[in-house]
């Protein structure tokens, strides 16, 4: 093995097949272990590259109270979307002031409750928004998101949200006419995004409608540039495009609003939490069908990997057992249903059952969208 290609093995899977079996023994599988250095590495390169702008981790990603306590700690403030993760977040002593209710669609109930917790900052995209501001949270700080291009991300974020560019005029001075107080603008430009001009392209529109708001006299100060930053922070660590690289394109924009004095605020989620995650599965049976080889995993398309079907992720799998043989195989889920199939023609060892696999940067949109479907447990989490 060449060193380089060592080098990113050993960032790929930084725990030794020891720790590994130490953890799976005392949590059992499956198992998602979080690792607490990478977080704060990831957090810390946010400040680093990005400096000035505020960030706000995306709890959707991953709300495994480890996580959230651990950023809060850190001193981070939290992109919530429903009166459960304002709850969540509160509950670690974040004050309100350091959340956005960053969901333009939100449920009476939900604005309701930001309203008595003083979750003041939150996105709207449309006039029916507006309507239950005024009527739950009149004096909410509001902040208009923007449909933008989703170029070079996997997941579009503006299909189901954003207002058009065209529109946005008219929906920032309706709130104003309606007594409530529009402050800024945000975007998503999809995620994870590797095309670092879909931000500037996006910046662009922002800039246009700041414009067109200060020529009718209306004075914005807050830009929100959302998430869709990738999975890897710093450029060594072995993935197609990082934050460090997306900084070189989107800092040199940001820096003329920072030095006017606007507030700039970022909220990523899987950039946080998604090379922090490892996912530990045991093989629980084994079939042969249709001349191809079945594992089956105690974890699936229900579990840790609904990530496949909802963020469209696809992951690398590694054997704890050693051997010089490779077979091609299917890894299949636990549950009763046939779709429940986590990937096929996958190059691993012989396997048996109970023999450990092991799957990296499963960190964000994963276990938070596990379900308990045919009565498995969410798998554990365990931050070390
Ligand atoms: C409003 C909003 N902000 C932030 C995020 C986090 O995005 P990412 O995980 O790409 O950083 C999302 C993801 O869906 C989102 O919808």
């Amino acid at each position: 093995m060449g060193k380089r290609l060592r080098v990113l093995e050993e960032w790929v899977l930084p725990l030794s097949k020891e720790r590994i079996e130490e953890l799976t023994s005392q949590f059992g599988t499956p198992l998602l272990i979080l690792l607490r250095e990478r977080v704060v590495r990831n957090y810390r390169a946010f400040q680093r590259f990005l400096p000035g702008v505020e960030v706000f981790y995306a709890v959707k990603a991953n709300p495994h109270p480890s996580v959230v306590g651990l950023l809060a700690s850190l001193g981070a403030s939290f992109d919530v979307a429903s009166q459960q993760e304002i709850a969540l977040v509160t509950s670690f002593g974040v004050a309100p002031e350091r959340m956005i209710f960053a969901n333009t669609i939100k449920r009476r109930e939900g604005i309701l409750y930001a309203r008595r917790v003083g979750v003041s900052l939150m996105t709207y995209d449309n006039e029916e928004e507006l309507k239950k501001i005024q009527r739950y949270y009149p004096e909410a700080k509001l902040v208009l998101r923007l449909k933008t291009p989703s170029n070079g991300s996997r997941i579009d974020l503006s299909y189901k949200f954003g207002a058009e560019p065209e529109e946005a005029l008219e929906l920032l001075l309706r709130a104003q006419d309606m007594g409530l107080v529009p402050v800024g603008l945000s975007f998503h430009v999809g995620s994870p995004c590797h095309n670092p001009k879909t931000y500037a392209t996006a910046l662009h529109i922002v800039e246009d409608v700041l414009l067109k708001a200060r020529a009718r006299g209306l004075f914005l100060t807050l830009i929100d540039i959302g998430g869709g930053f990738p999975l890897h922070t710093y450029s060594n660590e072995g993935g197609p495009a990082s934050l460090e690289i997306v900084s070189e394109v989107v800092y040199p924009l940001l820096e003329p609003f920072l030095s006017r004095g606007f507030r700039v605020i970022a909220e990523p989620g899987r950039s946080i939490v998604g090379n922090a995650g490892i996912l530990v599965t045991r093989v629980i049976g084994k079939a042969v069908r249709s001349g191809k080889i079945w594992y089956y995993l105690d974890d699936g398309l229900y579990g840790t990997f609904s990530a496949i079907p909802f963020d469209k992720a696809r992951f690398s799998f590694y054997a704890l057992r050693e051997s010089d043989q490779e077979v091609l195989c299917t890894l299949a889920g636990p549950t009763c249903d046939s779709l429940d199939v986590v990937a096929e023609d996958v190059v691993l060892p012989p396997l048996e059952v109970d023999d450990l696999v092991v799957v990296p940067d499963i960190g964000a949109y994963s276990w938070a969208s596990a379900t308990t479907f045919n009565g498995f447990d969410k798998p554990q989490v365990v931050m070390v």
